[in-house]
Protein backbone atom coordinates (compact mmCIF):
# COMPACT_ATOMS: atom_id res chain seq x y z
CA UNK A 1 0.00 0.00 0.00
CA UNK A 2 1.26 3.70 -0.49
CA UNK A 3 0.51 5.83 2.54
CA UNK A 4 0.75 9.73 2.64
CA UNK A 5 1.07 11.41 6.23
CA UNK A 6 0.18 14.52 7.17
CA UNK A 7 1.39 16.27 10.20
CA UNK A 8 4.56 14.16 10.02
CA UNK A 9 6.85 15.89 12.37
CA UNK A 10 4.75 15.74 15.38
CA UNK A 11 4.96 12.21 18.19
CA UNK A 12 2.96 10.51 16.10
CA UNK A 13 3.56 11.59 12.68
CA UNK A 14 7.70 10.62 13.33
CA UNK A 15 6.52 6.94 14.17
CA UNK A 16 4.09 6.50 11.31
CA UNK A 17 6.81 7.72 9.18
CA UNK A 18 9.21 5.18 11.16
CA UNK A 19 7.55 2.51 10.89
CA UNK A 20 6.35 2.70 7.35
CA UNK A 21 9.89 3.03 6.67
CA UNK A 22 10.73 -0.41 8.33
CA UNK A 23 7.96 -2.29 7.06
CA UNK A 24 8.95 -4.07 4.02
CA UNK A 25 6.11 -3.62 1.14
CA UNK A 26 4.94 -0.50 2.14
CA UNK A 27 5.65 2.67 0.33
CA UNK A 28 5.80 5.96 2.07
CA UNK A 29 4.85 8.69 -1.03
CA UNK A 30 4.81 11.30 1.19
CA UNK A 31 5.25 12.64 4.91
CA UNK A 32 4.24 15.83 5.74
CA UNK A 33 4.85 17.98 8.61
CA UNK A 34 3.10 21.74 9.39
CA UNK A 35 5.51 23.71 7.68
CA UNK A 36 5.01 21.73 4.00
CA UNK A 37 1.31 20.71 4.16
CA UNK A 38 -1.02 23.52 6.09
CA UNK A 39 -4.20 21.18 6.62
CA UNK A 40 -6.12 23.96 7.52
CA UNK A 41 -7.08 24.86 4.23
CA UNK A 42 -9.99 23.85 2.60
CA UNK A 43 -8.52 21.23 -0.94
CA UNK A 44 -5.40 20.91 1.09
CA UNK A 45 -4.61 17.69 -0.30
CA UNK A 46 -6.84 17.75 -3.67
CA UNK A 47 -4.10 20.40 -4.33
CA UNK A 48 -1.08 18.97 -3.24
CA UNK A 49 -1.75 16.01 -5.84
CA UNK A 50 -3.09 17.72 -8.69
CA UNK A 51 -0.05 19.89 -8.37
CA UNK A 52 2.07 16.54 -8.19
CA UNK A 53 3.44 16.81 -4.83
CA UNK A 54 2.97 13.53 -3.82
CA UNK A 55 2.49 10.18 -5.80
CA UNK A 56 -1.13 8.83 -5.78
CA UNK A 57 -1.77 7.34 -2.34
CA UNK A 58 -3.77 4.23 -1.68
CA UNK A 59 -4.90 5.73 2.09
CA UNK A 60 -4.04 8.77 3.89
CA UNK A 61 -3.38 8.88 7.69
CA UNK A 62 -3.81 12.33 9.43
CA UNK A 63 -1.45 13.06 12.42
CA UNK A 64 -2.16 16.48 12.32
CA UNK A 65 -3.27 18.47 15.38
CA UNK A 66 -3.81 21.35 17.58
CA UNK A 67 -2.32 19.48 20.66
CA UNK A 68 -2.18 22.25 23.21
CA UNK A 69 -5.18 21.62 25.47
CA UNK A 70 -5.01 24.70 27.58
CA UNK A 71 -4.47 27.27 24.62
CA UNK A 72 -7.26 25.62 22.91
CA UNK A 73 -9.67 27.30 25.43
CA UNK A 74 -7.78 30.87 24.33
CA UNK A 75 -7.42 29.65 20.44
CA UNK A 76 -10.90 28.09 20.57
CA UNK A 77 -11.15 29.09 16.49
CA UNK A 78 -7.88 27.79 15.90
CA UNK A 79 -8.45 24.66 17.64
CA UNK A 80 -11.89 24.33 15.71
CA UNK A 81 -10.27 25.09 12.20
CA UNK A 82 -7.04 22.47 12.85
CA UNK A 83 -8.70 19.79 14.61
CA UNK A 84 -12.45 19.36 13.25
CA UNK A 85 -12.79 21.36 9.91
CA UNK A 86 -9.29 20.00 8.63
CA UNK A 87 -9.70 16.90 9.19
CA UNK A 88 -12.88 16.94 7.18
CA UNK A 89 -11.46 18.48 4.81
CA UNK A 90 -8.59 16.07 4.84
CA UNK A 91 -12.06 13.37 4.31
CA UNK A 92 -13.66 14.78 1.72
CA UNK A 93 -10.43 14.84 -0.58
CA UNK A 94 -9.47 11.29 0.34
CA UNK A 95 -13.29 10.15 -0.55
CA UNK A 96 -13.63 12.34 -3.79
CA UNK A 97 -10.54 10.82 -5.03
CA UNK A 98 -11.04 7.13 -4.14
CA UNK A 99 -8.34 6.87 -1.15
CA UNK A 100 -9.07 5.23 2.13
CA UNK A 101 -8.32 8.03 5.75
CA UNK A 102 -6.94 7.57 9.16
CA UNK A 103 -8.40 9.77 11.19
CA UNK A 104 -6.93 10.20 15.17
CA UNK A 105 -8.58 11.63 17.81
CA UNK A 106 -8.76 11.09 21.84
CA UNK A 107 -9.74 10.36 24.92
CA UNK A 108 -10.58 14.00 25.83
CA UNK A 109 -13.57 13.68 23.90
CA UNK A 110 -15.60 11.72 26.72
CA UNK A 111 -16.70 13.75 30.39
CA UNK A 112 -14.05 12.23 32.19
CA UNK A 113 -16.73 10.83 34.68
CA UNK A 114 -17.02 7.20 34.82
CA UNK A 115 -15.53 4.02 36.10
CA UNK A 116 -15.64 1.56 33.54
CA UNK A 117 -13.36 1.83 30.32
CA UNK A 118 -15.12 3.59 27.70
CA UNK A 119 -16.01 1.84 24.87
CA UNK A 120 -15.90 2.86 21.67
CA UNK A 121 -19.71 3.54 21.41
CA UNK A 122 -19.71 5.47 24.54
CA UNK A 123 -21.63 8.84 24.13
CA UNK A 124 -19.08 11.79 23.75
CA UNK A 125 -19.22 14.78 26.57
CA UNK A 126 -15.93 16.40 25.65
CA UNK A 127 -15.87 19.42 28.89
CA UNK A 128 -12.99 21.43 26.74
CA UNK A 129 -12.42 23.14 23.34
CA UNK A 130 -9.80 20.43 22.62
CA UNK A 131 -12.43 17.31 23.30
CA UNK A 132 -15.18 19.61 21.88
CA UNK A 133 -13.15 20.36 18.50
CA UNK A 134 -12.03 16.71 18.41
CA UNK A 135 -15.50 15.39 19.02
CA UNK A 136 -16.69 17.81 16.25
CA UNK A 137 -13.56 16.74 13.81
CA UNK A 138 -15.05 12.87 14.38
CA UNK A 139 -18.12 13.46 13.13
CA UNK A 140 -17.00 15.85 10.23
CA UNK A 141 -14.24 13.33 9.22
CA UNK A 142 -17.24 10.28 9.16
CA UNK A 143 -19.91 12.35 7.55
CA UNK A 144 -17.29 13.07 4.41
CA UNK A 145 -15.76 9.72 4.40
CA UNK A 146 -18.52 6.52 5.46
CA UNK A 147 -15.52 4.59 5.46
CA UNK A 148 -13.39 6.38 7.43
CA UNK A 149 -11.01 4.62 10.04
CA UNK A 150 -11.46 6.88 13.35
CA UNK A 151 -8.81 5.73 16.33
CA UNK A 152 -8.82 7.21 19.28
CA UNK A 153 -6.14 7.00 21.71
CA UNK A 154 -4.69 8.81 25.24
CA UNK A 155 -1.66 10.31 27.01
CA UNK A 156 0.89 9.93 24.25
CA UNK A 157 4.58 10.17 24.50
CA UNK A 158 6.79 9.57 21.54
CA UNK A 159 9.61 11.44 19.79
CA UNK A 160 8.78 15.28 21.17
CA UNK A 161 7.66 17.44 24.50
CA UNK A 162 5.13 15.22 26.52
CA UNK A 163 5.28 14.13 30.06
CA UNK A 164 7.73 11.48 29.87
CA UNK A 165 10.25 14.52 29.10
CA UNK A 166 8.71 16.42 31.44
CA UNK A 167 9.16 14.82 34.38
CA UNK A 168 12.96 13.84 33.70
CA UNK A 169 14.01 17.20 33.00
CA UNK A 170 12.52 18.01 36.17
CA UNK A 171 14.18 15.06 37.77
CA UNK A 172 17.73 16.15 35.93
CA UNK A 173 16.92 20.01 37.67
CA UNK A 174 17.09 17.97 41.26
CA UNK A 175 19.83 15.82 40.39
CA UNK A 176 22.25 19.11 39.20
CA UNK A 177 20.80 20.99 42.44
CA UNK A 178 18.61 23.65 40.61
CA UNK A 179 15.63 22.87 42.39
CA UNK A 180 14.64 20.91 45.62
CA UNK A 181 11.91 19.70 47.18
CA UNK A 182 9.59 16.66 46.39
CA UNK A 183 8.20 16.35 42.47
CA UNK A 184 4.35 17.23 43.21
CA UNK A 185 2.36 15.20 39.75
CA UNK A 186 -1.89 15.09 40.32
CA UNK A 187 -3.17 11.46 41.41
CA UNK A 188 -6.54 12.03 40.79
CA UNK A 189 -6.47 11.47 37.07
CA UNK A 190 -6.73 7.86 35.89
CA UNK A 191 -5.74 6.87 31.98
CA UNK A 192 -3.64 4.97 29.63
CA UNK A 193 -0.32 5.97 28.65
CA UNK A 194 0.67 5.27 25.39
CA UNK A 195 3.69 5.06 23.54
CA UNK A 196 3.52 6.63 19.93
CA UNK A 197 5.52 3.97 18.67
CA UNK A 198 2.81 1.24 19.78
CA UNK A 199 0.06 3.45 18.32
CA UNK A 200 1.88 4.05 14.89
CA UNK A 201 2.40 0.27 14.59
CA UNK A 202 -1.30 -0.08 15.75
CA UNK A 203 -2.43 1.91 13.00
CA UNK A 204 -0.92 0.09 10.64
CA UNK A 205 -2.12 -3.08 11.77
CA UNK A 206 -5.59 -1.60 12.16
CA UNK A 207 -5.86 0.29 8.51
CA UNK A 208 -4.40 -3.14 6.92
CA UNK A 209 -0.97 -3.50 6.16
CA UNK A 210 -2.51 -6.88 4.16
CA UNK A 211 -1.65 -6.29 0.66
CA UNK A 212 -5.17 -8.20 -0.66
CA UNK A 213 -7.18 -5.02 1.38
CA UNK A 214 -8.80 -2.91 -0.81
CA UNK A 215 -8.02 0.68 -0.29
CA UNK A 216 -11.43 1.45 0.27
CA UNK A 217 -11.84 -1.14 3.48
CA UNK A 218 -13.11 -4.54 2.78
CA UNK A 219 -10.46 -6.98 2.04
CA UNK A 220 -10.28 -8.90 6.21
CA UNK A 221 -14.54 -9.67 5.74
CA UNK A 222 -14.35 -7.37 8.71
CA UNK A 223 -13.68 -3.87 7.50
CA UNK A 224 -12.03 -1.46 9.91
CA UNK A 225 -14.63 1.53 9.60
CA UNK A 226 -15.51 3.51 12.51
CA UNK A 227 -14.42 4.20 15.98
CA UNK A 228 -11.66 2.50 17.52
CA UNK A 229 -9.64 2.66 20.39
CA UNK A 230 -5.92 1.86 20.82
CA UNK A 231 -4.07 2.32 23.79
CA UNK A 232 -1.28 1.13 25.65
CA UNK A 233 -2.82 -1.88 27.90
CA UNK A 234 -3.44 -1.18 31.70
CA UNK A 235 -4.33 2.44 33.74
CA UNK A 236 -2.67 3.83 35.73
CA UNK A 237 -2.23 8.13 37.39
CA UNK A 238 -0.06 10.34 35.91
CA UNK A 239 1.62 10.06 39.59
CA UNK A 240 2.08 6.36 39.27
CA UNK A 241 3.40 7.31 35.87
CA UNK A 242 5.50 9.59 37.06
CA UNK A 243 7.06 7.01 39.79
CA UNK A 244 7.38 4.17 37.12
CA UNK A 245 9.35 6.98 34.81
CA UNK A 246 11.82 8.05 38.01
CA UNK A 247 12.09 4.42 38.34
CA UNK A 248 12.92 3.46 35.15
CA UNK A 249 15.26 6.15 34.50
CA UNK A 250 17.68 5.70 37.87
CA UNK A 251 15.94 8.93 39.51
CA UNK A 252 14.13 6.25 41.92
CA UNK A 253 15.31 8.17 45.03
CA UNK A 254 13.27 11.02 44.51
CA UNK A 255 10.54 12.07 46.10
CA UNK A 256 6.91 12.33 44.71
CA UNK A 257 4.49 14.30 46.12
CA UNK A 258 0.29 13.87 45.16
CA UNK A 259 -1.41 16.87 44.31
CA UNK A 260 -4.88 17.46 42.92
CA UNK A 261 -5.72 18.32 39.29
CA UNK A 262 -7.67 21.48 40.59
CA UNK A 263 -4.55 23.19 42.55
CA UNK A 264 -2.92 23.66 39.43
CA UNK A 265 -5.19 25.64 38.16
CA UNK A 266 -4.98 25.31 34.53
CA UNK A 267 -7.03 27.10 31.70
CA UNK A 268 -8.86 23.62 30.71
CA UNK A 269 -10.50 21.25 32.43
CA UNK A 270 -8.87 17.66 32.65
CA UNK A 271 -11.02 14.43 32.27
CA UNK A 272 -10.36 12.26 35.64
CA UNK A 273 -11.47 8.82 33.90
CA UNK A 274 -9.27 8.33 30.79
CA UNK A 275 -9.56 4.85 30.35
CA UNK A 276 -10.06 3.75 27.05
CA UNK A 277 -11.41 -0.26 26.06
CA UNK A 278 -9.69 -1.09 23.00
CA UNK A 279 -12.58 -4.40 22.28
CA UNK A 280 -12.63 -3.53 18.78
CA UNK A 281 -9.25 -3.37 17.82
CA UNK A 282 -8.87 -6.71 19.91
CA UNK A 283 -11.10 -8.49 17.97
CA UNK A 284 -9.40 -8.15 14.50
CA UNK A 285 -6.25 -9.30 16.62
CA UNK A 286 -5.01 -5.75 17.36
CA UNK A 287 -3.48 -5.04 20.92
CA UNK A 288 -1.13 -2.70 21.98
CA UNK A 289 1.44 -4.52 25.20
CA UNK A 290 0.74 -2.65 28.59
CA UNK A 291 1.75 0.87 29.53
CA UNK A 292 5.38 -0.06 31.85
CA UNK A 293 6.51 -2.22 29.01
CA UNK A 294 5.72 0.46 26.18
CA UNK A 295 7.44 2.72 28.33
CA UNK A 296 10.50 0.76 28.48
CA UNK A 297 10.55 0.29 24.89
CA UNK A 298 10.38 3.76 24.13
CA UNK A 299 12.86 5.06 26.83
CA UNK A 300 14.94 2.63 24.48
CA UNK A 301 14.40 3.77 21.57
CA UNK A 302 16.06 6.18 19.43
CA UNK A 303 14.26 9.15 21.17
CA UNK A 304 14.60 8.09 24.19
CA UNK A 305 17.88 7.16 24.74
CA UNK A 306 18.02 11.03 23.13
CA UNK A 307 15.95 12.58 25.99
CA UNK A 308 18.27 10.75 28.40
CA UNK A 309 21.35 12.14 27.06
CA UNK A 310 19.93 15.38 26.92
CA UNK A 311 18.82 15.50 30.75
CA UNK A 312 22.07 13.90 31.95
N1 LIG B 1 -0.53 14.03 22.82
C1 LIG B 1 -1.45 13.33 23.47
O1 LIG B 1 -1.34 13.07 24.69
C2 LIG B 1 -2.66 12.81 22.75
C3 LIG B 1 -3.63 12.10 23.48
C4 LIG B 1 -4.75 11.60 22.80
C5 LIG B 1 -4.89 11.82 21.44
N2 LIG B 1 -3.95 12.54 20.78
C6 LIG B 1 -4.15 12.75 19.33
O2 LIG B 1 -3.14 12.02 18.65
C7 LIG B 1 -2.79 12.71 17.45
C8 LIG B 1 -1.28 12.89 17.41
O3 LIG B 1 -0.89 13.64 18.56
P1 LIG B 1 0.63 14.01 18.84
O4 LIG B 1 0.85 13.89 20.30
O5 LIG B 1 1.50 13.29 17.88
O6 LIG B 1 0.59 15.56 18.50
P2 LIG B 1 1.80 16.58 18.31
O7 LIG B 1 3.08 15.95 18.72
O8 LIG B 1 1.35 17.86 18.91
O9 LIG B 1 1.85 16.72 16.72
C9 LIG B 1 0.85 17.35 16.01
C10 LIG B 1 1.49 17.91 14.77
O10 LIG B 1 0.48 18.55 14.00
C11 LIG B 1 1.05 19.70 13.43
N3 LIG B 1 0.04 20.66 13.02
C12 LIG B 1 -0.66 21.53 13.78
N4 LIG B 1 -1.45 22.28 13.01
C13 LIG B 1 -1.26 21.87 11.74
C14 LIG B 1 -1.78 22.27 10.48
N5 LIG B 1 -2.68 23.27 10.38
N6 LIG B 1 -1.35 21.63 9.37
C15 LIG B 1 -0.44 20.65 9.45
N7 LIG B 1 0.12 20.23 10.60
C16 LIG B 1 -0.30 20.84 11.74
C17 LIG B 1 1.95 20.24 14.52
O11 LIG B 1 2.91 21.11 13.98
P3 LIG B 1 3.33 22.46 14.81
O12 LIG B 1 3.85 21.96 16.12
O13 LIG B 1 4.35 23.07 13.91
O14 LIG B 1 2.08 23.26 14.94
C18 LIG B 1 2.56 18.95 15.07
O15 LIG B 1 3.76 18.62 14.39
C19 LIG B 1 -3.60 13.99 17.45
O16 LIG B 1 -4.76 13.79 16.67
C20 LIG B 1 -4.00 14.19 18.90
O17 LIG B 1 -5.21 14.90 19.02
C21 LIG B 1 -2.84 13.03 21.39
Amino acid sequence: MRWLITGSGGQLGQCLVGSLEARPGQTLVGAFDHSTLDIARPGALANLLAKGGADAPDIVVNAAAFTAVDRCEEEAERAQRVNADAPGWLAEDCWSAGLAYVHVSTDYVFSGVASEPYAEDAPVGPRTAYGRSKAEGERRVMEAHPKALVVRTSWLFGPGQNFVAAILRQAQRRGQGLESGPLRVVSDQCGCPTYAGDLAEGILELAGVDPDREPMGEGRGQAPIGIFHLANRGKTTWFDFARAILDETGYGEIELEPTKTSDLGLPAERPAWSVLGCRRAAELGVNLRPWREALVAYLNSAAGIALQEEQG
